[in-house]
């Protein structure tokens, strides 16, 4: 049996690897062994059997299959740094990262394992923490074939609804989730858009939230609701379920990409913008929604609505 590891236990993270650990306890396989930076975080899987572990090497060295989800590409580049550098041996190891980063980061986090005769498999996910909890993510898949039929089991119908496999290069994986991205950051900044008409024209954002569930489907209708129940701004001592700098960063990555292949994502690029000003009006602990924060504010109404927080201090 392999040992399989779990670092990251953020909105995502927790929601992934308590799906698998529940898989692993009904196949009376060996139980998870997680960590994260905040080791705290990791109490509810511990509860459902998963054994703690603080330092990441340490998981590494004891693991047949390693999982990752963390923020951003600097936390998974210091991560797999700590390991290669480490001295211990990753020979037949087999890493799967399921954040959201750049395809070159994927390309050079390859390659870096590759030297150590370890694999590793991009499968980064689409769909929300409600989603993840759910167990029906779906996933992109891009590695070593052989790595990834030995990874795909853990995930279909575990953590994941579906598996779209991108082939052997990593780095498809990883394209085609930030071009799914450009999408999600659009349709919230549309939602967002239609919702402010809505209430400035008299129209209401109840029957507009009808008609986008209805007529645009339960993702829009998602995200629709994350504005009329004040989800888009949190209360202070929350975590988001979309932090607005992990937006921040796809879209960054998208519009980064795009420049370098010519291609113009105008909509992208306004969602952005209103995305870092929502950031610098009212700080991290903001959805990635928050772009309508924003819009409200040009439209002439407060940045907070009745449901949100009311303000920095609360
Ligand atoms: N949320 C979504 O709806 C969603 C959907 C699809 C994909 N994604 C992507 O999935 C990834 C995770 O998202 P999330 O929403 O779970 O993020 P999150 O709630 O912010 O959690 C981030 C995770 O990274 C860890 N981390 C952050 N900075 C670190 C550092 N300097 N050193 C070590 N660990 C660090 C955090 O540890 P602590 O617990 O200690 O803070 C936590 O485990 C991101 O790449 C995101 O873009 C998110």
């Amino acid at each position: 049996m392999t040992q399989i590891g779990w670092y990251g236990l953020g909105s995502m993270g927790l929601a992934m690897a308590s799906n698998l650990q529940r898989h692993l306890a009904s196949k009376r396989a060996l139980n998870l062994i997680y960590s994260n930076r905040t080791m705290a975080r990791g109490d509810p899987l511990g509860a459902l059997g998963g054994t703690p572990e603080s330092s990441y090497t340490n998981l590494v060295a004891q693991c047949g299959i390693i999982f990752t989800m963390v923020s951003n590409d600097s936390v998974l580049q210091h991560l797999i740094s700590s390991v290669t550098g480490s001295g211990l041996s990753l020979r037949g190891k087999i890493f799967v990262d399921c954040s959201t980063v750049h395809p070159q980061t994927v390309g050079l986090t390859a390659v870096k394992l590759k030297e150590k005769e370890a694999s590793f498999l991009a499968a980064p996910v689409f769909g929300g923490n409600p989603i993840a909890v759910d167990g029906k993510l779906v996933f992109a898949i891009g590695g070593p074939k052989q790595a990834s039929e030995v990874v795909k089991p853990l995930i279909q119908n575990v953590m994941g609804r579906k598996i779209i496999d991108c082939g052997e290069d990593a780095t498809r994986a990883s394209l085609l989730k930030i071009a799914g991205n450009i999408v999600t950051v659009n349709m919230m900044e549309a939602v967002g858009e239609a919702q402010v008409f809505a209430e400035r024209t008299g129209l209401g954002t109840g029957p507009m939230e009808e008609l986008i569930g209805e007529a645009f489907g339960p993702v829009a209708g998602g995200y629709s609701k994350r504005l009329t129940t004040g989800v888009y701004a949190p209360p202070l001592s929350s975590r988001p379920g979309f932090g607005v700098s992990l937006a921040i960063k796809d879209a960054k990555h998208a519009l980064s990409m795009s420049k370098e292949n010519n291609v113009e994502l105008p909509g992208l690029q306004v969602a952005l913008e209103n995305l870092e000003a929502a950031r610098d009006y009212a700080g991290e602990c903001l959805d990635s929604s928050s772009m309508y924060g924003v819009l409200r504010q040009k439209a002439g109404l407060q940045f907070w609505n009745e449901k949100s927080r009311q303000g920095n201090s609360s």
